[in-house]
């Protein structure tokens, strides 16, 4: 069974970034190594992420997510089960989006989404772009 949380969240102030920065590659090495996909952001003192992959991987990791200082007031925007034939493997690896990057990352990210996973793509796709501040 594959599941998909998405969330927002308010950064800790104190956090550097550096310490996001090391977040982001600690994020990405841990997810790519189970195959957790999706896309974390960070923008304005603010997170938003998708997280996609086996059920109890994700819950549990949510559950630690919701416990970690660095950040608050985390706000759910949706949490399902995938149907098992829209969860691919031609899913790429987790991306990660801070201040400075690549817009083609996360068009290629809901490009992606549109193809295999169109319930979050039709929740997100307007709402990441406006995060991101491209719209
Ligand atoms: C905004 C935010 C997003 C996070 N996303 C992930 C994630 O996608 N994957 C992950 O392994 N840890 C993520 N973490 C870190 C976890 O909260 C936790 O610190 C990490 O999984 C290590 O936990 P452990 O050492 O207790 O196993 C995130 C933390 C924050 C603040």
């Amino acid at each position: 069974m594959w599941q998909t949380i998405s969330y927002v969240s308010t950064a800790n102030p104190s956090l550097t970034n550096s310490e996001i920065n090391e977040l982001f590659k600690f994020v990405k090495l841990n997810n790519d190594s189970q195959n957790i996909t999706g896309i974390l952001m960070y923008s304005d003192g603010n997170f938003f992420q998708v997280l996609e992959g086996e059920k109890d991987l994700i819950q549990d990791l949510f559950e630690k997510i919701l416990l970690d200082s660095r950040h608050y007031d985390v706000i759910k925007i949706f949490d399902r089960k995938i149907p098992n034939s829209s969860f691919s493997t031609y899913h790429s690896s987790f991306k990660v989006l801070g201040q400075k990057y690549n817009h083609k990352e996360l068009q290629h990210f809901l490009k992606e989404e549109e193809s295999y996973n169109p319930d979050n793509y039709k929740n997100i796709s307007y709402l990441a772009n406006k995060f991101m501040k491209l719209l």
